[in-house]
């Protein structure tokens, strides 16, 4: 399922600069799902073409009203296909050594997570993995589950650390992170997981470890410039409200935004920590109250559901979607590809669990996926949506309806993706939509 990075500019070359101004690509005849702010769901545009110039959308209209603007433009017949701004996972742990299959063995024999996690298993166990191989190898190992991703229409990622815990493999791991960005076609977005899991035997216990991530970790990772943002892991097995309010503290200081998983298991009062800190996102949530949903509205952080650790944990309380949506709080879906408790990499089968155990509708499922997950990761205003100013990243669809994206289960409806304006073959398949000559 390799989707080689030179397929991204196999056609723009084609394309000369005319007058200096640069080529302009038309994407015509489609069936366009915005997914602009005022666009409802799941309505389709009026307009049914796209130009694109530098990778980004310069106008929006008819396929003769854009013909007429720009007659230069090459043009790529989307005959009549469902177009969807380019998917985004905005909460990923791709980058990783090892699996976990043998711990899912011993939950299935009744063992919990939790518990597994508290004798040394768990994180640690992955941490341990992800020590041993070199930035290339994380690299290149994390690139089947990228192209998993890319081959359900994905075109910006987010990827966490948190798997290296010592500096040094931290900062090898973010750098995995940022090849990954330059191997396929996909813009990835890096976070800074700074506390995952408390190291055994750390001089101080967590409290040790939450004073080093604040003196030396956090700013030396700031000052590599490898991280958009800095994540922690507000859990009993993990680190306190007041442990992260710290980090969380000296990020903000550092100019880096933050995002929290949050309530997962429990309910921590993480959704109003992560408020409080007016965090991009605050992610799980299955244990959040009425006063955290209220926290995350009147901040205005994203709520990032993440059903598939929902469902791989069997666990039994779904997030509070009905007061998330009556508080009007964003909800964004994602996969949360990570070896312990969601080995998925599948945006769209993270959209049907949404719906089906969650209860989202199918244009909810949409927007948390491209407006919503752009919004989680602040870059709302530069994709997530087709609109003229915006990164050209579309998803081009063989369904007749939206709600088929949502409806099932490993079918591979991806006809093409479009990467900051230019075509990327789905996986396994050619680019076949021909330019014109
Ligand atoms: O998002 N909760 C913390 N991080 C991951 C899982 C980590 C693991 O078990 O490896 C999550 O669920
Ligand atoms: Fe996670």
């Amino acid at each position: 399922m390799q989707i080689p990075a030179s397929s991204a500019s196999a056609t723009t070359s084609a394309a000369s600069a005319v007058g200096g101004q640069p080529p302009v690509q038309l994407f015509a005849h489609a069936r366009l799902l915005t997914m602009s702010g005022g666009s409802s769901g799941t309505a389709i545009d009026r307009r049914d073409s796209i130009a694109a110039a530098d990778g980004r959308i310069v106008a929006l209209g008819s396929e003769a009203e854009l013909r007429r603007r720009f007659p230069e433009a090459q043009l790529n017949d989307l005959q009549g296909r469902l177009v969807t701004p380019g998917l985004i996972d905005c909460h990923t742990h791709i980058v990783h050594g090892g699996d976990r299959s043998a711990e899912m063995e011993r939950r299935l024999a009744g063992e919990s997570y939790e518990n597994i996690a508290r004798a040394g298993g768990g994180i640690l166990s992955t941490a341990a993995a992800t020590s041993r191989l070199t930035e290339s190898e994380l690299a290149t190992t994390a690139l089947p589950r990228v192209d998993a991703l890319l081959a359900d229409g994905v075109t910006t990622l987010e990827i966490k650390s948190g798997y290296g815990i010592e500096l040094e493999v931290e900062l090898r791991s973010l750098r995995a992170a940022r090849q990954i960005g330059a191997l396929r076609p996909v813009s990835v977005a890096t976070t800074y997981l700074a506390a995952h899991v408390v190291p055994p035997q750390f001089p101080g216990g967590s409290e040790g470890y939450v004073e080093r991530v604040c003196t030396h970790y956090l700013p030396a990772v700031a000052a590599s410039g490898l991280a958009d943002a800095v994540d922690a892991y507000c859990e009993s097995i993990a680190f306190s409200v007041d442990q992260v309010a710290r980090v969380f503290d000296r990020a903000r200081g550092l100019g880096l935004p933050v995002k929290l998983h949050a309530d997962q298991l429990s309910n921590m009062h993480a959704a109003a920590l992560a408020a409080r800190f007016r965090a991009l996102s605050a992610d799980h949530l299955e244990f959040t109250d009425d006063a955290g949903v209220a926290a995350l509205a009147a901040a205005g952080t994203v709520a990032v559901l993440l059903p598939g650790a929902f469902h791989f944990l069997r666990q039994r309380q779904a997030p509070p979607v009905q007061a998330l949506r009556r508080a009007r709080v964003p909800m964004a879906i994602a996969s949360d590809c990570n070896p312990g408790t969601s080995p998925l990499s599948s945006l769209l089968t993270a959209m049907n669990l949404a719906a089906v155990e969650f209860g989202l509708s199918t244009a909810e499922c949409l927007a948390a996926v491209t407006r919503e997950a752009a919004r989680a990761l602040g870059v709302l205003a530069d994709r997530g949506s087709i609109e003229v100013g915006k990164s050209c990243d579309l998803a081009i669809w063989n369904v007749e309806q939206p709600a088929a994206l949502v409806y099932s289960l490993g079918s591979r409806p991806l006809h093409e993706s479009v990467w900051r304006g230019q075509r990327v073959a789905a996986a396994g398949r050619p680019l076949a939509v021909p330019p014109a000559a």
